[in-house]
C-alpha cells in the first residue's frame, strides 16, 4: 500500500471517536445517497465501501431486504471497529479492504455503493472500472463522492494571494461521467456554516480529513492566518457532492 494511502487510513482512524461529532456534511450526503438507492427493499448482495463510521451504512440497513446481504468495508480498521460496535444485524458484515484493490468474497453484487469515499482514492477512473467488472448484470454502482466546487471559498482565499489550497483537484460532473461508460452524475451544492475558518478546518481534523493533496507543502503559519482572516466570522463553506449512478446491462436477477 502506498505511503499517502497509509497516511490516509491513519488519519481516518485517529478520528473514529470524533467523527460522528463534526460530520454534517457526510450527514447529508448520505441523505441524498440514500435518496438515490434502488427499491425499497434493496435485496441481494450488497458491498459498501469506505463505511466509516456507518452513517451510510444505518440508511442501507433501513431498506434491507429480510434475506438480502450487506458487507460493509472500510480501509480503516478503527472505522471498521466503530461501526460494528454500532450496528448489529445479522445480515451485517464488515471487513477492512482497500476500495482500489477490491476482492471481497460474495460477489458479484447487486449493488456497489459508498458515500464520501472515492474523493480519496488515488485511480478513481481504474477503481470505477474494477468495481463495474464486480456487478451481477443489472445491478447498480452508485457512488457519492466530492465535485470540483467544493471547498470553493477555501480555495478562493488561496488565490486572492496567487497560492493553491491543500485541497485536491476534484472533477467537476463532465468529468467524473466521462471516467465510466454509461454512467450519469448528478450534482448537489450546499453550504455548511462554521464560527470562523479555524472551525472549518477543525472539523475536517474531527472527521479524518486534514490529509492534503499530494505534494502540497503547508504554508508558513503568518500567510495562513490572513487566508483564515479573509474568510471571514461566521464563515460559510460550500461543498458539492457528486453522485454516480451506473447500472450494468443485463438481467441477472
Ligand atoms: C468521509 S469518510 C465517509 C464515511 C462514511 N461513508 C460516511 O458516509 O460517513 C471517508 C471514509 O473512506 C475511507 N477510505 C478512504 N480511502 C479508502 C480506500 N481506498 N478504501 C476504502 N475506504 C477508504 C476512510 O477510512 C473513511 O472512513
Amino acid at each position: 500500500m502506498s505511503r499517502r494511502k497509509q497516511r490516509i487510513g491513519a488519519a481516518f482512524s485517529a478520528a473514529a471517536g470524533t467523527y460522528d461529532t463534526a460530520a454534517l456534511a457526510q450527514i447529508h450526503a448520505a441523505d441524498l445517497l440514500a435518496g438515490r438507492l434502488p427499491g425499497p427493499p434493496l435485496e441481494g448482495r450488497i458491498l459498501e465501501l469506505g463505511c466509516g463510521t456507518g452513517l451510510f451504512t444505518r440508511r442501507l440497513l433501513e431498506r434491507l431486504d429480510a434475506q438480502a446481504r450487506l458487507l460493509a468495508t472500510d480501509l480503516s480498521p478503527r472505522m471498521v471497529e466503530r461501526a460494528r460496535a454500532g450496528l448489529g444485524d445479522p445480515r451485517l458484515g464488515f471487513v477492512v479492504l482497500d476500495a482500489e484493490a477490491p476482492e471481497p468474497a460474495g460477489g458479484p453484487f447487486d449493488l456497489i455503493a459508498s458515500s464520501l469515499a472515492a474523493q480519496w482514492f488515488a485511480d478513481l477512473p481504474a477503481t470505477l472500472a474494477r468495481l463495474a467488472a464486480m456487478l451481477r448484470p443489472g445491478g447498480t454502482l452508485l457512488i457519492a463522492t466530492l465535485g470540483a466546487g467544493t471547498f470553493a471559498e477555501w480555495r478562493a482565499a488561496h488565490a486572492a494571494l496567487g497560492l493553491r489550497s491543500g485541497v485536491a483537484d476534484y472533477p467537476d460532473a463532465g468529468r467524473l461521467a466521462a471516467m465510466l461508460a454509461g454512467a450519469t452524475v448528478e450534482s448537489e451544492r450546499f453550504a455548511i456554516t462554521h464560527a470562523d475558518a479555524r472551525a472549518f478546518l477543525r472539523s475536517l481534523d474531527a472527521v479524518g480529513a486534514g490529509t492534503p493533496r499530494p505534494g502540497h507543502r503547508p504554508l508558513p503559519a503568518g500567510t495562513l492566518r490572513r487566508i483564515m482572516a479573509s474568510l471571514g466570522r461566521p464563515c460559510s463553506i460550500t461543498w458539492e457532492v457528486l453522485i454516480l449512478s451506473m447500472t450494468k446491462k443485463g438481467n441477472g436477477r
